[in-house]
Protein backbone atom coordinates (compact mmCIF):
# COMPACT_ATOMS: atom_id res chain seq x y z
CA UNK A 1 0.00 0.00 0.00
CA UNK A 2 1.27 3.83 -0.91
CA UNK A 3 0.00 6.31 1.21
CA UNK A 4 0.15 10.29 0.21
CA UNK A 5 -0.76 12.96 1.97
CA UNK A 6 -2.10 16.30 0.96
CA UNK A 7 -2.84 19.72 2.70
CA UNK A 8 -5.69 20.30 0.47
CA UNK A 9 -8.64 18.77 -1.51
CA UNK A 10 -7.63 20.02 -4.57
CA UNK A 11 -3.66 19.23 -4.27
CA UNK A 12 -5.29 15.97 -3.40
CA UNK A 13 -7.71 16.13 -6.54
CA UNK A 14 -4.60 17.02 -9.11
CA UNK A 15 -2.90 13.90 -7.84
CA UNK A 16 -5.39 11.57 -8.71
CA UNK A 17 -5.67 13.10 -11.94
CA UNK A 18 -2.56 12.41 -12.33
CA UNK A 19 -2.34 9.10 -11.80
CA UNK A 20 -5.61 8.33 -13.68
CA UNK A 21 -4.20 10.26 -16.76
CA UNK A 22 -0.39 8.08 -16.35
CA UNK A 23 -3.02 4.95 -17.09
CA UNK A 24 -5.07 6.95 -20.00
CA UNK A 25 -1.68 7.94 -21.58
CA UNK A 26 -0.21 4.15 -21.18
CA UNK A 27 -3.06 2.80 -22.38
CA UNK A 28 -5.69 4.67 -24.03
CA UNK A 29 -8.33 1.54 -24.26
CA UNK A 30 -7.77 1.84 -19.81
CA UNK A 31 -10.96 0.44 -18.38
CA UNK A 32 -11.61 2.75 -15.36
CA UNK A 33 -14.15 1.78 -12.22
CA UNK A 34 -15.57 5.10 -11.34
CA UNK A 35 -17.25 6.31 -7.75
CA UNK A 36 -20.00 9.03 -7.25
CA UNK A 37 -20.12 11.20 -3.69
CA UNK A 38 -18.72 14.08 -3.23
CA UNK A 39 -15.11 12.89 -2.77
CA UNK A 40 -14.20 12.36 -6.56
CA UNK A 41 -16.05 15.56 -7.83
CA UNK A 42 -12.60 17.69 -7.67
CA UNK A 43 -10.68 14.85 -9.61
CA UNK A 44 -13.47 14.84 -12.30
CA UNK A 45 -13.38 18.79 -12.34
CA UNK A 46 -9.70 18.15 -12.50
CA UNK A 47 -9.61 15.47 -15.61
CA UNK A 48 -12.26 17.89 -17.46
CA UNK A 49 -9.52 20.36 -17.36
CA UNK A 50 -7.06 17.91 -18.92
CA UNK A 51 -9.10 17.25 -21.50
CA UNK A 52 -10.01 20.44 -22.58
CA UNK A 53 -6.56 22.10 -21.65
CA UNK A 54 -3.64 19.33 -21.91
CA UNK A 55 -5.35 16.71 -25.02
CA UNK A 56 -6.30 13.81 -22.08
CA UNK A 57 -8.65 11.78 -24.12
CA UNK A 58 -10.94 9.35 -23.11
CA UNK A 59 -12.45 8.26 -26.80
CA UNK A 60 -10.93 4.78 -26.44
CA UNK A 61 -11.56 4.09 -22.68
CA UNK A 62 -14.24 2.30 -21.42
CA UNK A 63 -16.09 3.23 -17.51
CA UNK A 64 -17.42 0.98 -15.35
CA UNK A 65 -19.71 3.08 -12.39
CA UNK A 66 -19.49 1.54 -8.67
CA UNK A 67 -23.15 1.33 -7.78
CA UNK A 68 -26.74 3.15 -8.66
CA UNK A 69 -29.34 3.59 -6.25
CA UNK A 70 -32.58 0.89 -6.81
CA UNK A 71 -35.31 3.27 -8.24
CA UNK A 72 -33.86 6.15 -9.53
CA UNK A 73 -33.67 6.95 -13.26
CA UNK A 74 -30.91 8.35 -15.25
CA UNK A 75 -33.04 11.98 -15.35
CA UNK A 76 -33.43 11.98 -11.07
CA UNK A 77 -30.71 14.52 -10.20
CA UNK A 78 -29.93 12.06 -7.43
CA UNK A 79 -29.27 9.41 -9.37
CA UNK A 80 -25.25 8.47 -10.15
CA UNK A 81 -26.00 8.15 -14.06
CA UNK A 82 -26.98 11.32 -13.43
CA UNK A 83 -24.02 12.60 -11.26
CA UNK A 84 -21.81 11.16 -13.64
CA UNK A 85 -23.03 13.09 -17.26
CA UNK A 86 -23.16 16.40 -15.02
CA UNK A 87 -19.81 16.04 -13.17
CA UNK A 88 -17.73 14.00 -16.06
CA UNK A 89 -19.15 12.35 -18.79
CA UNK A 90 -20.28 15.50 -20.29
CA UNK A 91 -17.22 17.17 -19.80
CA UNK A 92 -15.40 14.58 -21.82
CA UNK A 93 -15.02 12.33 -24.78
CA UNK A 94 -15.90 8.96 -23.20
CA UNK A 95 -18.18 7.56 -26.07
CA UNK A 96 -21.58 6.88 -24.91
CA UNK A 97 -21.50 3.43 -25.54
CA UNK A 98 -18.44 3.18 -23.45
CA UNK A 99 -20.09 4.52 -20.03
CA UNK A 100 -21.70 1.63 -18.02
CA UNK A 101 -23.77 1.97 -14.97
CA UNK A 102 -26.26 -0.36 -13.27
CA UNK A 103 -29.66 0.73 -14.31
CA UNK A 104 -31.47 2.12 -11.19
CA UNK A 105 -35.34 1.29 -13.18
CA UNK A 106 -34.58 -2.18 -14.55
CA UNK A 107 -38.12 -4.11 -13.69
CA UNK A 108 -36.15 -6.74 -11.97
CA UNK A 109 -33.24 -5.23 -9.67
CA UNK A 110 -31.60 -8.78 -9.75
CA UNK A 111 -31.57 -9.51 -12.81
CA UNK A 112 -29.92 -6.13 -14.34
CA UNK A 113 -27.06 -6.76 -10.80
CA UNK A 114 -26.36 -10.38 -12.39
CA UNK A 115 -26.62 -8.37 -15.91
CA UNK A 116 -23.62 -5.88 -14.47
CA UNK A 117 -21.97 -9.10 -13.10
CA UNK A 118 -22.00 -10.30 -16.73
CA UNK A 119 -20.47 -7.32 -18.10
CA UNK A 120 -17.74 -7.46 -15.74
CA UNK A 121 -16.61 -10.42 -16.53
CA UNK A 122 -17.00 -9.70 -19.69
CA UNK A 123 -14.76 -7.08 -20.23
CA UNK A 124 -11.98 -8.40 -17.64
CA UNK A 125 -10.07 -6.52 -14.69
CA UNK A 126 -10.15 -3.06 -14.58
CA UNK A 127 -7.30 -1.20 -14.98
CA UNK A 128 -8.08 1.57 -12.33
CA UNK A 129 -10.33 1.68 -10.11
CA UNK A 130 -10.91 4.64 -7.60
CA UNK A 131 -12.66 4.45 -4.33
CA UNK A 132 -14.43 7.04 -1.88
CA UNK A 133 -15.32 5.99 1.36
CA UNK A 134 -18.49 5.82 3.40
CA UNK A 135 -18.46 6.95 7.14
CA UNK A 136 -19.29 3.49 8.46
CA UNK A 137 -15.69 1.81 6.17
CA UNK A 138 -18.09 1.14 2.98
CA UNK A 139 -16.88 0.85 -0.71
CA UNK A 140 -19.73 0.98 -3.75
CA UNK A 141 -22.34 0.04 -1.70
CA UNK A 142 -20.82 -2.56 0.36
CA UNK A 143 -21.89 -2.15 3.64
CA UNK A 144 -20.46 -3.20 6.78
CA UNK A 145 -20.96 -7.38 7.02
CA UNK A 146 -20.68 -7.55 2.94
CA UNK A 147 -18.32 -11.26 2.11
CA UNK A 148 -15.17 -10.23 0.78
CA UNK A 149 -16.63 -13.11 -1.64
CA UNK A 150 -19.62 -11.06 -2.89
CA UNK A 151 -20.12 -10.14 -6.72
CA UNK A 152 -22.65 -7.33 -8.30
CA UNK A 153 -25.93 -7.62 -6.48
CA UNK A 154 -28.67 -5.45 -4.91
CA UNK A 155 -27.94 -4.62 -1.33
CA UNK A 156 -29.74 -3.15 1.36
CA UNK A 157 -28.21 0.15 2.82
CA UNK A 158 -27.13 0.58 6.29
CA UNK A 159 -29.45 3.37 8.33
CA UNK A 160 -25.94 5.23 8.46
CA UNK A 161 -25.43 5.65 4.85
CA UNK A 162 -28.74 6.47 4.14
CA UNK A 163 -28.74 9.05 6.87
CA UNK A 164 -25.67 10.30 5.56
CA UNK A 165 -26.58 10.54 1.94
CA UNK A 166 -29.30 12.55 3.16
CA UNK A 167 -27.58 15.77 2.29
CA UNK A 168 -28.17 14.96 -2.09
CA UNK A 169 -31.55 14.67 -1.05
CA UNK A 170 -33.55 18.05 0.23
CA UNK A 171 -36.86 18.90 -1.99
CA UNK A 172 -39.96 17.75 -0.77
CA UNK A 173 -40.86 14.43 -0.71
CA UNK A 174 -37.34 13.28 -1.28
CA UNK A 175 -36.02 10.26 0.43
CA UNK A 176 -33.36 8.48 0.13
CA UNK A 177 -33.62 4.65 -1.44
CA UNK A 178 -33.12 2.08 0.58
CA UNK A 179 -31.70 -0.03 -1.88
CA UNK A 180 -28.76 -0.08 -4.33
CA UNK A 181 -27.25 -2.18 -7.06
CA UNK A 182 -23.30 -2.40 -6.39
CA UNK A 183 -19.97 -4.15 -7.58
CA UNK A 184 -19.03 -6.73 -4.86
CA UNK A 185 -16.08 -6.99 -2.54
CA UNK A 186 -14.81 -9.66 -5.58
CA UNK A 187 -15.29 -7.18 -8.83
CA UNK A 188 -13.41 -4.52 -6.51
CA UNK A 189 -10.15 -6.39 -5.46
CA UNK A 190 -9.77 -8.07 -8.92
CA UNK A 191 -8.96 -4.22 -10.20
CA UNK A 192 -5.53 -3.94 -11.44
CA UNK A 193 -4.80 -0.65 -9.41
CA UNK A 194 -7.02 1.03 -7.04
CA UNK A 195 -6.97 4.48 -5.70
CA UNK A 196 -8.78 5.24 -2.31
CA UNK A 197 -9.55 9.11 -1.41
CA UNK A 198 -10.75 10.16 1.94
CA UNK A 199 -11.42 13.81 2.79
CA UNK A 200 -12.46 15.58 5.67
CA UNK A 201 -12.65 15.13 9.63
CA UNK A 202 -15.76 12.88 8.87
CA UNK A 203 -13.49 10.42 7.47
CA UNK A 204 -10.33 10.34 10.02
CA UNK A 205 -12.59 7.15 11.97
CA UNK A 206 -13.40 5.01 8.86
CA UNK A 207 -9.81 5.58 7.10
CA UNK A 208 -8.31 4.40 10.81
CA UNK A 209 -10.73 1.53 11.09
CA UNK A 210 -9.55 0.74 7.39
CA UNK A 211 -6.12 0.55 7.30
CA UNK A 212 -4.40 0.23 10.63
CA UNK A 213 -6.68 -2.93 12.16
CA UNK A 214 -6.58 -6.43 10.74
CA UNK A 215 -8.84 -6.81 7.65
CA UNK A 216 -12.25 -7.67 8.51
CA UNK A 217 -15.56 -8.09 6.77
CA UNK A 218 -17.00 -5.62 9.48
CA UNK A 219 -14.94 -2.61 8.07
CA UNK A 220 -15.25 -3.07 4.23
CA UNK A 221 -12.33 -0.84 3.22
CA UNK A 222 -9.95 -2.95 4.87
CA UNK A 223 -10.06 -5.72 2.63
CA UNK A 224 -8.05 -2.95 0.55
CA UNK A 225 -4.49 -3.83 2.47
CA UNK A 226 -4.67 -6.87 0.87
CA UNK A 227 -4.59 -5.63 -2.74
CA UNK A 228 -0.97 -5.25 -4.18
CA UNK A 229 -1.62 -1.87 -6.13
CA UNK A 230 -3.54 0.09 -3.64
CA UNK A 231 -2.58 4.10 -3.85
CA UNK A 232 -4.04 5.73 -0.31
CA UNK A 233 -4.93 9.31 -1.29
CA UNK A 234 -5.90 11.35 1.79
CA UNK A 235 -6.06 15.17 3.29
CA UNK A 236 -4.63 16.12 6.75
CA UNK A 237 -7.73 15.51 8.35
CA UNK A 238 -8.97 12.33 6.82
CA UNK A 239 -5.33 10.97 8.06
CA UNK A 240 -5.62 12.73 11.64
CA UNK A 241 -6.27 9.64 13.38
CA UNK A 242 -3.54 7.51 11.76
CA UNK A 243 -0.42 8.11 14.24
CA UNK A 244 2.42 6.43 13.33
CA UNK A 245 1.47 4.85 9.85
CA UNK A 246 1.76 9.00 8.67
CA UNK A 247 5.59 8.72 9.15
C1 LIG B 1 -21.80 6.74 -1.49
C2 LIG B 1 -21.16 5.91 -2.60
C3 LIG B 1 -19.72 5.57 -2.30
C4 LIG B 1 -18.99 6.79 -1.81
C5 LIG B 1 -19.61 7.27 -0.53
C6 LIG B 1 -18.90 8.44 0.09
O1 LIG B 1 -22.40 6.01 -0.48
N1 LIG B 1 -21.88 4.71 -2.86
O2 LIG B 1 -19.13 5.05 -3.49
O3 LIG B 1 -17.63 6.50 -1.61
O4 LIG B 1 -20.94 7.64 -0.85
O5 LIG B 1 -19.48 9.65 -0.28
P1 LIG B 1 -18.81 11.05 -0.15
O6 LIG B 1 -17.68 11.07 -1.10
O7 LIG B 1 -19.88 12.03 -0.51
O8 LIG B 1 -18.36 11.17 1.26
Amino acid sequence: MQMRFFDDAESLACAAAQIVSTVLRENPQAKLGLPTGSTPLGLYAELARLHAEENLSFAEATAFNLDEYVGLSATSPQSYQYFMEENLFKHIDLPLESRYIPSGTAEDPVAEAARYEALLAEHGPLDLLILGIGTNGHIGFNEPGSSWDSICRVVDLAEETISSNARFFTGEGEAVPSKAITMGITNIMSAKKIILMAMGKSKAECIKAALSYEPTEAIPASVLQKHENLVVLLDDDAADLLGWMRF
